[in-house]
């Protein structure tokens, strides 16, 4: 696992595969402390290579105890092939050959959790994106796909359940107390989609007929004890099933789909042909255990998994510069079916502000990159928000502009013209051209261009002629290797209302929205007929990934969150309001002038707080203050105590002054209903609990309530709000200890509830944050092992608790120097993402900033850095 300088991979490097693998068979003997894996593969010369006599390269990892290897049922000599750092050359390999391989690997000493690798008691696989080449010499990338068969050998009383992708064949028992099964998957599949799974596991049945009358078994394997925690899970999937229908009109293909829960997981699930793996947390829910916020993560992840059925494992990536042809299509993909489950509006809210903080910020930093990068060093780190999120937004920006019936045409064009085959973006991307007529090629700027544009606009009226002007520039800042930009594509949606609240009409045929299409530097639209100044309600539902900036004056702002049209304007209206607010107390803060606070903002808060015919959801978005995260990202340099100070002082202020109001609304939200995490119930959970939060600030009264929910909560969602009120607040230090030492005795048993204890405590903003996250370190609950506890832990109070982490001295980040370092040996995809926080060292000011720079120094000066850490920390330093 010591990589000595990393390789660059170009995508204007890509070359066609020389061989292709038209059947993969596979037999894995799993053994106490080894694995067995006899492969045998049907290759082929491919007819598209430009070289007809090239030898036959096949990608593994170090670890592969090469056993033997056969050309036809011919034994290899030594010098008959070369193992090389990745791999193995084979010279003189016919057109068509069978190539037998065996290899020896020792999955119970695989922490990486990449390849085939063991969760508590269990055996299961991780392949995406080149885990398959730890498991068995391979053509281990995308554009081969083959037809697998897999046999499994275990003992069959420690592993009666073995499970490979597709359709079982066969099954047996043989000596000594072993059995076996055999699978088929009659898909062709690249070898990241494969996996394996052997345990004693406990299943959860269902069935789903699908829209042509074909039964599908549906199947969740779990530890017994989790056995009550799959109803969720098994709900989504049906509805996921049954919205891909209709939406996409995508039915499902195998006879069955099964679901495997592992605790130790890197990333949240997998979308193995099949057989999804899936991470405890993104799978398991019960209102006992469970937030409203991870049941709604659990429907998501499930049916993001599901909807790769289709966009990724049927119609594939050619290579993984096109990894957000899948990723980012699918994230679009899941995130309009939870807006179809739950609520549209809240569902874009919470996207946009997630992309807004993260992403830009990414977009921002030194590892910003294009939708569809250009180089990588190790693709795992190319797993990213951009590739993700942003990715997902220009999928987004493609559907508005065909409009629904064309965005549907274009997407059946896709799936039909590429099913089983491995392509790129362009094919998409061509694929929604073709159908509406649309010439896309300015915009696929959004695929290469790197940076988040920035939209200035400004407005003029003319009192005379009744025209009012809107004047927009656009611009998109230097970023990593990218310092021309050409300019973006972009979609603005926007509306102008009137001193009465009311959209104007925008053109003769009445429309109140329309959609301005900015393709120049800088442009100009003017509308006729305008009797006032109206208030412009630009980028309506965030019709692009960009940032908008007009110079809104706060009677404006709150003008558009009393009466915007846009559900997503009046609460960014209300963000830009508390911005503008936030903003001057910072500066005070810095300069350590007196904190005043600004009245309008809290008029505003009280009347939303009064008017009941709000929905809670919204109104609990409204009243949220933009995160500490949101605010370091807009910050030229963060300051993070003024920061923290200036937000706090504004919470303060605000509860103080609507005390009442928010104790009649948490009174008036309190029921007794049976819990569900229905869109109704979780709007009004959360906005209690948005208020609880407000009032922990007014000591005579959060406290006493916040230990009261606690011990009456009958849901997890509240009981952990208020466990999380408590511990952020000083004055209720005495109830803290005792509401953390209850949860500790009720909940010891239960897992991903402990995960979420240690979360409360490592995001605690009390002083002394690294003190106890060190003592957590030693708490049973934790382990740096398993990637949910290292992130609930370690990642939480790095990414999450900027008072803490950022402490002047420095502390923070030596010890998450020391937890890198730590990691680098045992998980580097855990180890990588866990870097991020000290990528941004160059927007903190002195001393911070050059602490952080040593601590990436020392770092990087770490002998046998993987390549995961070393690709991140060089391009930061
Ligand atoms: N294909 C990925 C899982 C993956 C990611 C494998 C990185 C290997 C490396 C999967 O479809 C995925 O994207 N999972 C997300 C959740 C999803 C809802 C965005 C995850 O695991 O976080
Ligand atoms: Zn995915």
């Amino acid at each position: 696992m010591r990589d000595a300088t990393p390789q660059t991979i170009y995508l204007k490097d890509y070359k066609v595969p020389e061989f292709l693998i038209d059947k993969t068979n596979l037999v894995f003997d799993l053994n106490e402390d080894y694995c067995r894996v006899s492969s045998s593969l049907a290759i082929r010369r491919n007819p598209a290579s430009q070289s007809s006599s090239a030898s036959l390269f096949l990608h593994g990892g170090k670890d592969l105890d090469l056993q033997c290897i056969e050309v036809d049922d011919c034994p290899l000599n030594d010098d008959q092939y070369q193992r090389t750092e990745d791999g193995l050359i084979i010279n003189h390999v016919p057109d068509n050959a069978v190539i037998n391989i065996e290899v020896l690997i020792k999955p119970h000493l695989n922490t990486t959790m990449m390849g085939l690798y063991k969760s508590r008691t269990m055996y299961c696989t991780q392949c995406e994106a080149e885990g398959f080449r730890n498991i068995t010499f391979y053509l281990d990338r995308p554009d081969v796909m083959s037809e697998f068969t897999t046999k499994l050998i275990a003992d069959k009383h420690q592993f009666p359940v073995l499970l490979s992708n597709g359709n079982p064949l066969d099954q047996g028992e043989l000596d000594n107390g072993r059995h076996f099964v055999t699978w088929h998957d009659p898909f062709k599949k690249p070898a990241y989609l494969f996996a394996l799974v052997a345990g004693d596991l406990s299943v959860v049945e269902d069935s789903f007929t699908t829209c042509t009358n074909r039964e599908i078994l549906l199947q969740i394997f779990v530890e017994s004890k989790d056995l009550n925690k799959c109803d969720h899970a098994m709900l989504s999937l049906k509805k996921s099933m049954r919205w891909d229908e209709q939406t996409y009109g995508r039915e499902y293909d195998l006879d069955r789909f099964m679901i495997v829960a592992v605790d130790d997981f890197n990333m949240g699930a997998m979308e193995n042909k099949g057989l999804n793996i899936f991470n405890t947390s993104a799978v398991l829910a019960n209102p006992k255990t469970t937030t409203d916020a991870a049941f709604q993560r659990v429907e998501g992840i499930v049916a993001h998994e599901y909807f790769h059925n289709w966009s990724g494992n049927r119609v594939t990536c050619r290579d993984w510069f096109q990894l957000s042809l899948k990723e980012g299509f699918t994230v679009y993909r899941d995130s309009q079916f939870s807006a179809d489950m739950n609520s549209s509006v809240v569902k874009r809210i919470e996207d946009v502000s997630y992309l807004r903080t993260y992403q830009f910020a990414e977009d921002a930093g030194p590892m910003s990159h294009p939708v569809q990068p250009d180089a990588y060093m190790e693709i795992n780190n190319f797993y990213t928000l951009t590739v993700y999120e942003k990715g997902a937004e220009v999928v987004g920006m493609i559907h508005s502009l065909l409009g629904d019936a064309k965005f549907r045409q274009g997407s059946d064009l896709y799936f039909s013209r590429h099913d089983g085959q491995a392509v790129t973006i362009e094919e998409f991307v061509s694929a929604m051209e073709e159908v509406s007529g649309l010439d896309l090629k300015q915009f696929r700027r959004w695929y290469k261009q790197s940076g988040t544009p920035v939209v200035n606009v400004q407005s003029s009226y003319d009192a005379e002629a009744k025209t009012y002007s809107l004047n927009f520039n656009q611009s998109c800042p230097t970023t990593s290797g990218q310092s021309h930009k050409k300019p973006f594509f972009i979609p603005i949606k926007l509306g102008l209302v009137d001193a009465n609240g009311q959209d104007l009409p925008l053109n003769s045929q009445g429309d109140q929205s329309i959609v301005f299409s900015l393709y120049s530097n800088s442009q100009t639209l003017v509308f006729e007929n305008i009797q006032q100044p109206p208030v412009p309600s630009l980028l309506r539902g965030f019709s692009a990934p960009i940032k908008l900036d007009y110079n809104y004056t706060s009677d404006e702002l709150a003008h558009l969150m009393a009466h915007d049209s846009d559900g997503f304007n009046r609460w960014d209206a209300g963000q830009k309001l508390s911005l503008l607010v936030l903003n001057r107390l910072i500066d005070d803060a810095k300069a350590k002038r007196e904190l005043v606070m600004d009245q309008q903002l809290i008029t505003v808060f009280g009347e939303l707080l009064k008017d009941h015919s709000l929905d809670p959801a919204m109104v609990n978005l409204m009243l949220q203050l933009p995160s500490e995260a949101q605010l370091h990202e807009q910050a030229e340099t963060i300051y993070v105590d003024a920061i923290h100070g200036a937000r706090e002082f504004a919470r303060q202020s605000i509860a103080t002054a609507l005390q009442e109001q928010l104790v009649a609304t948490y009174k008036r939200l309190t029921d007794n209903q049976d819990y569900a995490p229905e869109a109704q119930q979780i709007g009004r959970r959360s906005l209690r609990n948005c208020v609880l939060g407000y009032l922990m600030q007014v000591e005579t009264v959060g406290p006493e309530l916040a230990w009261q929910q606690f011990n009456d909560a009958s849901n997890m969602t509240d009981k952990a709000a208020a466990l999380s009120a408590l511990v952020n607040c000083q004055a209720a230090d005495s109830y803290a200890v005792k509401a953390l030492h209850a949860f500790e005795q009720d909940y010891a048993d239960e897992t991903l509830a402990m995960n979420l204890w240690l979360q409360i405590q490592a995001t605690s903003k009390l002083n002394n944050g690294l003190e106890r996250v060190k003592d957590l370190m030693g708490h049973p609950a934790f382990s740096i092992n398993n990637p949910n506890k290292a992130r609930s832990l370690l990642g939480a109070f790095c990414s999450a608790n900027p008072v803490n982490f950022h402490h002047q001295d420095g502390s923070g980040y030596g010890f998450l120097q020391q937890q890198i370092i730590a990691l680098n040996a045992l998980n580097p995809q855990v180890a990588a993402r866990l870097v991020t926080p000290l990528t941004r060292w160059k927007k903190l000011p002195e001393p911070n900033r050059q602490l952080m720079r040593d601590a990436l120094q020392q770092i990087s000066n770490h002998k046998g850095l993987v390549k995961d850490i070393q690709e991140i920390v060089t391009k930061s330093l």
